[in-house]
């Protein structure tokens, strides 16, 4: 408690507030974190083992059919209390790792997606923009999925995400090393801060004389980064710091009808 108190006080006296996230502020939501095992054909497969150029190349069908498979899973789920907790705070800059729109579902509009998006396919052969596919349901779990082909060069559309190996978009990169850098507070919240370079925001951050605040209920590399950690689940711990930093504004759900 006495923990949340202090991270409600840095928030509420802080000018610019960044929020940077990842895997587990969806885990509520019913996204499996990346480090989750996976089940159907993927069983034998371990995310990162399917998240790269080469799983795509070598194996078009296994790889789109798994990313269709997580779009619709996670259009079918919704924005959990830590995501409104997130968008209820402003001012703040929203960084995400996640290729979910969680985020802007809840009300962050502008939040910078370091690792892509599961909503923007482009072609793999000429970079050209794809249309999302139309749906007829959900792909059953483990089933392989052929990726349409370009309208430009009919190349094989590829998700827009960011695998292994690759660059991350150069603008978000920017914009979410500017804001760390010049924030006084950073909010990380359920990433276990291992995969970089994005790992390196929240410490960037605290070069930059930030007070970072780490809302994780594990302990992760970035403990040590953290001037406050809270031991805690997105859902349970960050609708408690925004009540306790802002008790006039509580989080609102923007699904919920006007009253
Ligand atoms: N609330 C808060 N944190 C949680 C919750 C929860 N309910 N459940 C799990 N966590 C924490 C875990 O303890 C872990 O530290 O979320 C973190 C999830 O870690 P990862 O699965 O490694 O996810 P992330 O840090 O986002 O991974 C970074 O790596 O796999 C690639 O590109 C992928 O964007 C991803 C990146």
């Amino acid at each position: 408690m006495a923990d949340v108190r202090e991270a409600a006080r840095l928030l509420e006296k802080a000018q610019r507030v960044v929020v940077f996230t990842g895997a587990g502020i969806s885990a509520e939501s019913g996204v499996p974190t990346f480090r989750d095992a996976l089940t159907g054909l993927w069983e034998r497969f371990d995310a990162q083992s399917l998240a790269t150029p080469q799983a795509f190349q070598d194996d078009p069908d296994l790889v789109w059919g798994w990313y269709e498979w997580r779009r619709h899973r996670v259009s079918s789920v919704h924005p959990n209390p830590g995501h409104l907790a997130v968008a209820a705070m402003r001012n703040a800059v929203v960084i995400t790792q996640n290729v979910d729109d969680l985020h802007e579902r809840a009300g962050s509009a502008d939040t910078v997606h370091l690792h892509g998006s599961l909503f923007m396919p482009r072609c793999a052969q000429c970079g050209e923009a794809a249309a999302l596919p139309s749906t007829t349901g959900e792909p059953d779990e483990g089933r392989r999925v052929w990726p349409p082909s370009c309208v430009r060069c009919a190349g094989l559309v590829r998700p827009g995400v960011v695998w292994f190996g690759e660059a991350l978009p150069e603008a978000a990169l920017e914009a979410a090393a500017r804001a760390a850098s010049d924030c006084d507070v950073l909010l990380t919240v359920g990433t276990s801060g291992m995969v970089y370079p994005a790992a390196e925001i929240p410490r960037l951050a605290a070069r930059s004389g930030a007070a970072v605040i780490q809302v994780n209920p594990q302990p992760t590399p970035l403990d040590s980064v953290a001037l406050v950690n809270l031991r805690g689940s997105a859902a349970r711990v960050l609708p408690d710091l925004v009540a306790t930093a802002w008790p006039d504004q509580a989080a609102e759900d923007p699904a919920a009808e006007p009253s």
